[in-house]
């Protein structure tokens, strides 16, 4: 099977967006990031969606969105921390592409995204048990969608964008460069 784009997917803070732009400078394709989709869809932030209209029917516009972009190819999609959760995402991420997991200890994650108030699950939760323990929860889905699963702990965005390229290169995955 002929598998033509590229999902990131992993918790917050395991560094999605700035890998996509690496990986989207060194195979030149194009970008799409759910989050700011998203909002610019909707006209408003996330955190104003979740305010707005609550979580469930944010996770219904990331399904929506995954949908659409079923149909295209040759795409980068940095997707939300809680993309994988739901099977349904999981099925048309596969279906359409290859699904990269980033993973990253608490304490990384919490360094990179202490002191943005951006994302409404972390809010008031800004520590390293609270991560810890959602992170464990999630673990078990993140594993089960990623078909290659990198670290991205103490490594730059470009050395983890390399990685992800020569995995992909490596013949283990039906890649159509
Ligand atoms: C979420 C992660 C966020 C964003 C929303 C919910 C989550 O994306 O989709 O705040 O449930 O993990 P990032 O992973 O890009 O921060």
């Amino acid at each position: 099977m002929r598998k033509d784009n590229i999902y990131l997917i992993g918790f917050m803070g395991t560094g999605k967006t700035t890998v996509s732009h690496k990986l989207s400078e060194l195979l030149g394709f194009e970008e799409i990031d759910t989050d700011e989709w998203i909002a610019c869809q909707q006209g408003q932030s996330i955190p104003e969606i979740f305010e707005n209209y609550g979580e469930q029917y944010f996770r219904g516009l990331e399904t929506e969105l995954l949908r659409r972009l079923g149909e295209g190819e040759h795409k980068i999609i940095s997707c939300g921390g809680g993309m994988a959760l739901k099977q349904e995402n999981v099925a048309l991420m596969q279906e359409n592409g290859v699904v990269v997991l980033l993973t990253a200890e608490p304490e990384t994650i919490l360094a990179r995204v202490r002191g943005d108030d951006g994302r409404p699950i972390l809010n008031g939760n800004m520590n390293v048990s609270y991560i810890q323990e959602l992170l464990a929860k999630r673990l078990p889905y993140y594993e089960a969608a990623g078909e290659v699963v990198i670290a991205t702990d103490l490594r730059s965005p470009q050395e983890i964008a390399e990685e992800i390229e020569k995995k992909l290169n490596s013949g283990k995955i039906c890649f159509d460069f």
